[in-house]
């Protein structure tokens, strides 16, 4: 079969590797020919593509980004942009093609089949852990472990200086990393967006664990974290050209509050890309691999419209149609019953 591949939405790491899981089992079982769309969409609608073989992916599985290249954006953001995209299949020759992607990207792949027929399977990704379906994207443990590593770095020097250090992470408007990487980091206070958050319930958490003869906290903050509408407004958030809200600076937002309601010296740390960015952790190189081989096998299932997931330890498939306008909220168990146990 002649296969299309690409990456699109925010990169993650292991996207390499599940290139190249593809590649290998694509070329070596299944005698396919592997190509690789640049730059996501924007590589389907103007041709721009690579061949992918067995060679070209050496050394690759500990590679973060993409060799591919990712972008934001859609076919559907132009007016003959789906027509585009089956005139490339057709021309081509594709047999069948793979999108690895976040929520956005696979509610394209969806579109895709649904509306215009393409023979489209997809692969979850995200650091966010956030898609419908799938207990566990990859990315996610890798993003888990670099912010769990700066909290660790941040617990000493904020030790030394008796400060409250505020550690805002990503996670668009899901907890996941927020609430494992506080757990794992050992937080005094995690703020997620399922659970909006009074301030002066957060201060009361400092001044208890200060009036207990301990100092300097860490409170991890999640991007999308929001106040209850009674503790304070929030400032407005811009919109990025695709009208998501860029979730950026809540950190900086409830860093003077806590100082000014505590007295406590209070700094902002915001992870940022960061947690995106350099090479896959062993679980991540491993569940990526796993995605990759699950893929390749789908697409020569004809398992059109569907996404390989992670349940229960086992890659199974999934409609994409499952993910269409949902995400995969934190597990609050997680939240309530053991990352609350440890706050103050
Ligand atoms: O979805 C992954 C993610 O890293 C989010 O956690 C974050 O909000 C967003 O992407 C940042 O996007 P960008 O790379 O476009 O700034």
């Amino acid at each position: 079969m002649r296969v299309g591949v690409l990456t699109g939405g925010g990169d993650c790491p292991g996207l390499n590797a599940v290139i190249r899981a593809i590649v290998r089992k694509g070329e070596m079982h299944y005698g396919d020919e592997i190509v690789g769309f640049l730059d996501a969409w924007d590589g389907v609608l103007e041709r721009r593509t690579m061949p992918l073989d067995v060679r070209s992916l050496r050394g690759m599985l500990p590679k973060g980004g993409t060799l591919l290249g990712t972008k934001r954006g859609s076919p559907f953001d132009h007016a003959d942009g789906p027509e585009r995209v089956v005139e490339t299949f057709e021309d081509m020759g594709l047999d069948g093609m793979i999108v690895i992607g976040g929520n956005g990207s696979i509610t394209v792949a969806c579109r895709l089949f649904d509306l215009c027929g393409l023979p489209i399977v997809g692969v979850p990704k995200t650091i966010d852990n956030d898609i419908i379906g799938t207990d566990v994207t990859f990315g996610f443990h890798t993003a888990v472990q670099i912010a769990t590593d700066a909290i660790d770095r941040l617990h000493t020097t904020a030790e030394a200086h008796d400060r409250v250090i505020i550690v805002e992470v990503m996670g668009r408007h899901a907890g996941w990393i927020a609430t494992y990487a506080g757990i794992a980091g050992g937080a005094t206070v995690i703020l997620v967006p399922e659970l909006p958050f009074d301030i002066d319930e957060v201060c009361a958490i400092l001044r208890r664990r200060h009036d207990r003869g301990r100092y300097a906290s860490i409170v991890v903050v999640s991007e999308g974290a929001e106040p209850k509408p009674e503790s304070f407004a929030m400032p407005e958030q811009q919109v990025d050209q695709f009208g998501h809200v860029r979730l950026w600076g809540i950190a900086h937002v409830i860093a003077p509050l806590i100082e000014e309601r505590t007295g406590f010296d209070t700094r902002v740390v915001q992870l940022g890309h960061v947690q995106r960015g350099g090479t896959p952790g062993a679980y991540d190189r491993v569940l990526s691999t796993r995605y990759g081989l699950a893929a390749i096998d789908a697409v020569h299932a004809k398992a059109w419209g569907e996404m390989v997931v992670y349940r229960e330890m086992r890659i199974e498939r999934a409609p994409m149609r499952l993910t269409l306008g949902r995400t995969r909220t934190l597990d609050l168990t997680m939240y309530r019953d053991i990352a609350s146990v440890f706050f103050g």
